[in-house]
C-alpha cells in the first residue's frame, strides 16, 4: 500500500518519547520550551509558541489579533477548512478570493480587486496559505496589506523548510515573521515534522507573543510585574505568594504535552534531509509528466517549494484515483474548495463564484510524497499513471 503521505518515526524519536515518559513531567515540562527554541531557530524568528495543534494555533492567532463578530477576512478556497473557520471561531466573515491557476496559491490580483472595490477598512485580515509547500510571496502581500490596513496571518502548515525570494534576492523562509504578522503550523503524522498532534505560532511581535502564552493556558499569567490585584487580596506581606496567578482573559487550554514536544524535537533534526528528499521526488515527477498529453498542469520544480504535496492536474481524475486505488497506491485530492462546503454555501457562497479553484478541483490529484518512499514505489506510482492513459 502507498500512501499519499506518511510518517516517518526512527528509533531515536522513540527513545526520545520514552525518555519524557520516564521524566518528572508529562506536560508544561522542559520539552515544550526546547521545541519552541529550536523551531524559531530552524524557520527564522524570534518567537515560537507550541500548541495542541494546527487548528488551536489558528483559533488563538484569530483571538490574539482581535477578530470579533463582522470583522471580514480574506483567504483561498484552496486549503484546509481550518484556514476559514478560525475566522469564524471568533465570529467573523470569510471572503473566499480565487486561486492563481499556475501556483494554486491565492492570487494577490484578485485580492487587490477585492480590497479596493471597497472603503478602506473593510477588510481586517489576509490569511494566505503556502499550499502544498509552495511559498507566498509574502513581501507582495505585505505591501498590499499595509495599503488597506490589514494585518496577515500565514498558514505554514505545509511549508516547514519553504521560502520564497524577496525583491533583494534573499531567501525568506516561510513562517519567519518579516512579513506576516503571525503564521501557523502543524504537526500531524502527514506533515514534514509529525507529533501525533501538535501545532506552532511563529512571529517576531512581542506583545502578540505575550497575548498568545497567555490564550493557550486559560488567559491566565504568573508573574508579578503583571499583577492587577493586590498583594494583600493576592495573601502576601510584602509580595505575591508563591501560588498566586492571575486570570486575565479569556483563555483556553490548548497546550501540547511535553512528549509530543519531545517527538517534535526529535523530528525537528531531520526536517532538512526530509526536505531534500521531497525535493527528488518532485523532480522526478516533474521529469517523468513533462509534456505528457494527460496533464493539464504540475506542481513542477520550483525554487522554495517544501512539497508537503505533489499536485497533478489530470483529464479523468476519477478514472486515475479509482485505477491507482485498484493498485494500492492511495492519491489524494487536496482540496474540495470550501467555499462550496454545505457549512459555507449558507452564508451565499456558490459554484460559480471561485472558477479557477473550482476547476482545479475538478482535476487535481495529490501523489504520494513522503521521505522515506523509495525510488523503486515511486516507480511504480508513476508506471502506473502512464499505464492508466496508455490504455
Ligand atoms: C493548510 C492547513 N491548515 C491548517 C491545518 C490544521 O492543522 P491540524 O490538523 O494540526 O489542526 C492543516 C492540517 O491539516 C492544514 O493542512
Amino acid at each position: 500500500m502507498i500512501p499519499y503521505g506518511r510518517q516517518n518515526i526512527t528509533e531515536e524519536d522513540i527513545q526520545a518519547v520514552v525518555d519524557t515518559l520516564k521524566s518528572d513531567y508529562l506536560t508544561q515540562g522542559p520539552k515544550i520550551l526546547e521545541f519552541e527554541i529550536a523551531f524559531a531557530e530552524y524557520i527564522g524568528c524570534k518567537y515560537a509558541v507550541a500548541v495542541a495543534n494546527g487548528t488551536a494555533a489558528l483559533h488563538l492567532n484569530t483571538l490574539a489579533l482581535g477578530v470579533k463578530p463582522g470583522d471580514k477576512v480574506i483567504t483561498t478556497p484552496i486549503t484546509f477548512a481550518a484556514s476559514a473557520n478560525c475566522v469564524r471561531y471568533c465570529g467573523g466573515e470569510v471572503i473566499f478570493s480565487d486561486i492563481d491557476p499556475e501556483t494554486f496559491l491565492l492570487d494577490i490580483h484578485a485580492v487587490r480587486k477585492l480590497l479596493e472595490e471597497s472603503p478602506k477598512g473593510t477588510y481586517q485580515g489576509i490569511i494566505p496559505v503556502d499550499f502544498a509547500g509552495r511559498a507566498v510571496d509574502l513581501e507582495a502581500f505585505r505591501a498590499l496589506a499595509d495599503d488597506f490596513g490589514c494585518w496577515i496571518i500565514e498558514d505554514s502548515c505545509h511549508s516547514p523548510g519553504g521560502y520564497f525570494i524577496d525583491s533583494n534576492g534573499n531567501k525568506q523562509h516561510c513562517g519567519n515573521g518579516n512579513f506576516a504578522d503571525l503564521a501557523i503550523f502543524s504537526f500531524h503524522p502527514v506533515k514534514h515534522i509529525a507529533s501525533g498532534e501538535g501545532g506552532m505560532i511563529t512571529t517576531n511581535n512581542e506583545g502578540l507573543y505575550q497575548k498568545l502564552l497567555m490564550l493557550r493556558t486559560h488567559g491566565i499569567v504568573k508573574s508579578n510585574e503583571l499583577y492587577t490585584n493586590s498583594i494583600s487580596f493576592a495573601g502576601g506581606h510584602d509580595s505575591y505568594p508563591l501560588w498566586y496567578m492571575e486570570m486575565q482573559g479569556l483563555g483556553y487550554n490548548y497546550r501540547i504535552t511535553d512528549f509530543q514536544a519531545a517527538l517534535g524535537l526529535s523530528q525537528l533534526k531531520r526536517a532538512d534531509e526530509g526536505l531534500i528528499r521531497r525535493r527528488e521526488i518532485a523532480a522526478v515527477y516533474e521529469e517523468s509528466f513533462q509534456g505528457k498529453s494527460f496533464v493539464k498542469g504540475q506542481s513542477g520544480v520550483v525554487e522554495g517549494h517544501a512539497y508537503h504535496l505533489y499536485v497533478l492536474e489530470v483529464e479523468n481524475r476519477l478514472g486515475l484515483y479509482n485505477y491507482l486505488r485498484e493498485h494500492q497506491i492511495f492519491a489524494q485530492i487536496h482540496y474540495i474548495p470550501i467555499h462550496l462546503m454545505p457549512y459555507y454555501r449558507q452564508f451565499g457562497w456558490k459554484e460559480g463564484d471561485m472558477p479557477r479553484a473550482e476547476n482545479y478541483y475538478k482535476h487535481c490529484i495529490s501523489l504520494p510524497m513522503y521521505p522515506t518512499m523509495s525510488d523503486e514505489q515511486q516507480e511504480f506510482v508513476i508506471k502506473a499513471i502512464v499505464d492508466f492513459y496508455a490504455k
